[in-house]
């Protein structure tokens, strides 16, 4: 069943219920101020950081669960509706939502008034604007009532939610021009340098501040007082719960529209210009910014800027093929997701509170492989940013804080996959766009400077970290987990509410991970060919001898016989293996050693992916191991945990289903790498939205596997690795138009029947127009021809100054 349609000419989903089985959300914002907004409204605002500056109240964990939003209320009479439905859920006489790239629309009606809603990021302001307009349908002139309604967060999202007996005594407002503009500036007076702003681009006819004041203290945003009675009680706000409501009263002739600006907006002075007069701040920017936003005009050319903006993004890499769902996900949606969580990591979403995450050392980087040729630029500041949180040891924090770019340990450190990643990321940024200069950059350890070292310092000492950290079988030491977080193989912990993440020794000296035997093969490649793009050829031979130490443990102490093995544990006994009683083969070694090449000649790869099909294959994908573990093992840690279907216990995570299609190209098993990325792409399961109830234009996390009661659901969708990955596996592996030192790269691995496609890539300044024509084959290049000149191999030589290319290839 769906719940809406594809307008992919419109770049947007339709959404035709506000009754979706979950919110179905979208995210406004590309730089530093971000919304979440859901299909009924829900959601809320934050400048930079969702824990250290939100700007607006959001209730997680609660019910109705999307609760609390930017709300706004149309009184007609003795009707009282909302526009998304929520938060008074007036059955409406139509509904219409629109989630398109950074904005989102609405368009409802009820007795035969209608409005349409347009909300939206600008690209370069940190606000978010609203255009609301009303449209009176009926045959008498109608008398209705607008308010507008957001909840103040006091900032810090944490304390908010904690410290009540400091928090109900410190919020403060302004409010001028009769009530147009509301200006929450809690804590302003002390160390804060930031207020926001709510604004509307005209005279109102009352206003609330105070919570308690507008919705009557013993109601919720279903049943406001002040809008019941159709009259605000224009009530400052002295502590408890600032709020920010405009009420317009607008008279309509038939026929009549009205339009009005709503601007929410976050404001920075410096510290000697904080003041206007004694106790009122300095308004200067604010009334700035709502100038800006005060008509029609200067924002439907915000919005026309910003849909722009998308355009040129995603005309980086365009596919035209006969596939109308892969075109889809390619073009848009995917390309968008990988924007999302490269801006998020995995802080906000409405399964990730903003409270507890920030920035991932190994989720960012993994993000930019699917970002990196969106804007370069910033993936290379990214790299930066993450490299100076590393430790000198090349271990690193789990996490940093965006707004302050400091790694903290709130959830952990020694993981011992996150080094590796670095290496991953800054190679594929160097792939993207040969810009060498980043690896002689000077970048600090955990912020310090003065043990600064070349970027190439910091992944020889991700590299060192792996080579030197290895365990009886020389495979390399887990730490308290790698990429499965939940692979806690020194944790041994006996108690309740005690951090899988952060309890018990960070490292034991015996506990092996497999899989990071595959990331070593892989990024220690990679590694050893930028130490040559450097000239240092003695360092690239060192580091492939270390490779070939660690491939050849994978092959022996690795292997199972029919699969990879998964780990070692602390005792060394295996893990992942027939001799297991429970989570006998896990997906993630057999993806990524076969992605990197482990096996492959002697047969172990073929083998280990026949047997992901046979034991870990379901219908809606890939599930992390079998059998699920039914019972809690100590010492396996958090992956036991999860009753059995869930999350790391056998769901379908569908972060690994694209390693294992990437591993089943490098195979030339074009039809079932083709059929393992349908299974989890959301277009392809747009139909069963109702089984699997997250929004069918983006990826989740995790899809419940064949154990759990909910087979097939899914959930924490937005925030995923499964982003980037996907879009890597279906762009570089499927389609084939993988970014080399040398130049691009073209070797596709398609389904039979795919048939012809072509696209559009710019690369490094040229524009390459790629046609690819499918003689029945899966894979293998069989004639490429660049400029009507045939080449050999799969590489478009790269000519400096050569602007567009031209490319014919032919597969079988
Ligand atoms: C979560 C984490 C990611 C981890 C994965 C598997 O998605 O964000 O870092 O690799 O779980 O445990
Ligand atoms: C839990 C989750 C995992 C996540 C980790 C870090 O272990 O199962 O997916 O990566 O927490 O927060």
């Amino acid at each position: 069943m769906k719940y809406g349609f594809f307008d992919d000419n419109a770049l947007e989903y339709v959404i035709t219920t506000p009754k979706t089985p979950l919110p179905w959300i979208n995210y406004l914002g590309n730089k530093e101020f971000f919304s979440l907004i859901s299909n009924t409204c829900g959601g809320y605002t934050f400048y930079k950081d969702a824990k250290l500056l939100r700007l607006t109240r959001y209730r997680y964990n609660n019910v109705p669960y999307d609760n609390n939003g930017k709300y706004f209320y149309i009184k007609d009479e003795d009707t009282i509706w909302n526009p998304g439905w929520q938060p008074v859920k007036t059955q409406l006489d139509s509904y219409e939502c629109r989630h398109g790239l950074g904005y989102s629309t609405w368009k409802s009606s009820k007795n035969d008034v209608s409005a349409e809603v347009l909300t939206f990021v600008p690209m370069d302001d940190n606000c978010e604007v609203s255009k609301i307009t009303l449209t009176n349908n009926k045959k008498s002139s109608a008398k209705i009532t607008l308010f507008s309604y957001v909840e103040w967060c006091l900032w810090n999202a944490d304390d908010d939610m904690k410290n009540f007996q400091r928090n109900l005594s410190t919020g403060e407002v302004e409010v001028t021009d009769g009530g147009s503009v509301i200006y929450h500036k809690t804590e302003y007076r002390e160390r804060r340098n930031h207020y926001a702003v709510y604004g509307v681009n005209s005279k109102v006819d009352g206003f609330d501040t105070s919570r308690d004041a507008f919705l009557g203290a013993y109601n919720g945003p279903d049943s406001p007082d002040a809008v019941k009675n159709g009259k605000c009680t224009g009530e400052l706000a002295s502590g408890w719960s600032p709020i920010a409501s405009h009420q317009i009263d607008v008279s309509l002739e038939p026929g009549e529209s009205k339009t009005f600006i709503f601007t929410l907006g976050y404001i920075e002075n410096p510290e000697d210009a904080k003041w206007e007069s004694y106790g009122v701040i300095n308004k200067e920017k604010a009334k700035a910014m709502l100038a800006k936003y005060a008509d029609v005009s200067s924002v439907d050319s915000a919005l026309a800027e910003l849909k722009d903006y998308w355009k040129g993004l995603l005309s980086i890499y365009h596919v035209s093929s006969s596939n109308e769902k892969v075109d889809r996900m390619v073009n848009i949606w995917n390309q968008y997701q990988c924007m999302v969580t490269f801006n998020m990591s995995r802080s906000a979403s409405y399964y990730e509170s903003g409270i507890g995450r920030g920035m991932g050392f190994r989720d960012s980087c993994q993000d930019l492989l699917g970002f990196v040729h969106l804007i370069p630029d910033r993936a290379r500041q990214r790299i930066i940013d993450i490299a100076s949180t590393q430790f000198q040891d090349g271990s690193a924090y789990h996490q940093y804080q965006p707004l302050t770019k400091k790694g903290n340990s709130d959830i952990g450190s020694g993981f011992n996959d996150d080094p590796l990643w670095l290496i991953a990321g800054t190679s594929a940024y160097i792939r993207e766009t040969g810009d060498l200069s980043i690896l002689n950059e000077m970048v600090p350890f955990d912020n310090d400077m003065s043990v600064a070292k070349t970027l190439m310092g910091h992944l020889k000492c991700s590299f060192d970290f792996t080579a030197t950290h290895k365990g009886p079988h020389g495979l390399p030491l887990i730490g308290r987990a790698d990429w499965n977080d939940c692979l806690n193989l020194n944790c041994f912990s006996e108690h309740p509410g005690e951090s899988f993440q952060t309890f018990g020794p960070s490292e034991g000296p015996v506990a092996e991970s497999v899989f990071i035997a595959g990331m070593f093969v892989k990024y220690g490649e990679e590694y050893a060919e930028l130490a040559e793009l450097l000239g240092d050829n003695a360092e690239a031979e060192r580091a492939r001898a270390e490779v070939k130490k660690v491939y050849d443990a994978a092959c022996t102490a690795g292997w199972d016989g029919e699969w990879f093995v998964r780990a070692y544990d602390a005792n060394s006994n295996k893990v992942g293996s027939k001799e297991c009683e429970e989570g006998q083969i896990f997906i993630e070694p057999q993806g990524f050693c076969v992605l990197a090449g482990i096996g492959v000649e002697e047969g172990l790869a073929e083998k280990a992916l026949k047997s992901v099909e046979e034991k870990l294959d379901t219908k809606y994908g890939v599930m992390i191991l079998q059998p699920a573990y039914t019972k809690y093992h100590l010492e396996l840690g958090e992956v036991s945990s999860y009753p059995p279907g869930y999350k790391e216990n056998g769901g379908i995570f569908c972060h690994n289903n694209p390693w294992v299609s990437i591993a089943e190209t490098v195979l030339g098993h074009g039809n079932r790498a083709f059929e393992i990325y349908k299974k989890t792409c959301p277009a392809y399961i747009e139909e069963i939205s109702e089984i699997h109830c997250t929004e069918p234009y983006v990826y989740s996390q995790m899809v419940a596997g064949k154990d759990a009661k909910f087979f097939g659901q899914g959930k924490n969708s937005w925030l995923t690795g499964t982003a980037a990955w996907t879009f890597v596996n279906i762009s570089q592996y499927i389609l084939g138009v993988y970014p080399t030192h040398k130049g691009l790269s073209i070797n596709p691995c398609v389904p039979e029947g795919f048939g012809d496609f072509s696209i559009t890539r710019k690369y490094r300044g040229a524009t390459y127009n790629i046609s690819v024509k499918q003689n029945g084959a899966q894979k293998g290049i069989t004639k490429l021809v660049v400029n009507g000149k045939e080449v050999s191999g799969n590489v478009i030589p790269y000519e400096e100054g050569v602007k567009e290319y031209t490319v014919e290839a032919q597969i079988g």
